[in-house]
């Protein structure tokens, strides 16, 4: 399934399936205030930055997917077409970087994790939220990601802080509840 985009096949049913309901967790650790840039790396159809939109002033949904943004658009949402890889900001543009439920999906995750970095400003928080692969039902459907050829690569929790300790210039945080992982990394 070489070229095939899984999300832009899956943008039309993609709330419908996975909507997420009042889960506000996120939101929380975010600890967002008004004045706050927010970009939600992965975003897609925008189904958690609406959560933050409420809160902060400026909400940007970066994705590689063009129908699953066309889907934040139509929330009145701002959107960026792009890889995680390479996110097209300056150093510090951020005060709130998100990744949830795309590590997994992301074809170079270190470089993922670099970038996110990069762009947060000092004092800053990135937060990415990860089903917990240890948990059975998440190991599921891992192997439903494999069996529909989705190229996904789940790590641990503790393996994916590590990957994101950038000595001397971060602190971090990891939370697991109920098979999902949220790892809040703040830039010193
Ligand atoms: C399971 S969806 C999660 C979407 C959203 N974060 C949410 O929780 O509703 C994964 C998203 O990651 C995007 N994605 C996968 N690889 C990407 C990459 N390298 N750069 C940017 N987005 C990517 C997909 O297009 C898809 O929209």
């Amino acid at each position: 399934m070489k070229g095939f985009d899984h999300f832009n096949f899956l943008s039309p049913i993609y709330d419908l399936v996975f909507g997420r309901g009042q889960d506000q967790r996120i939101v929380e650790l975010a600890d967002v205030k008004e004045n706050h840039r927010l970009l939600d790396v992965g975003g897609g159809t925008g189904r958690v930055s609406v959560l933050f939109r409420k809160i902060v002033n400026s909400a940007v949904v970066a994705d590689s997917s063009l129908k699953m943004l066309r889907k934040a658009q139509e929330k009145g949402l701002q959107s960026v077409n792009s890889h995680s890889e390479y996110l097209p900001y300056p150093n510090g543009s951020f005060d709130r970087v998100i990744l949830v439920d795309a590590f997994h999906h992301v074809k170079e995750q270190q470089k993922t994790l670099n970038e996110m970095f990069r762009i947060l400003k000092n004092g800053g928080k990135m937060i990415i939220e990860e089903p917990d692969i240890r948990n059975f039902l998440v190991k599921l459907v891992a192997l439903g990601e494999k069996i529909l050829l989705m190229r996904s690569h789940f790590l641990a929790p503790e393996k994916i802080a590590a990957m994101c300790r950038y000595d001397g210039e971060s602190n971090q945080k990891i939370y697991i509840e109920k098979g999902i992982a949220r790892i809040v990394i703040t830039k010193i």
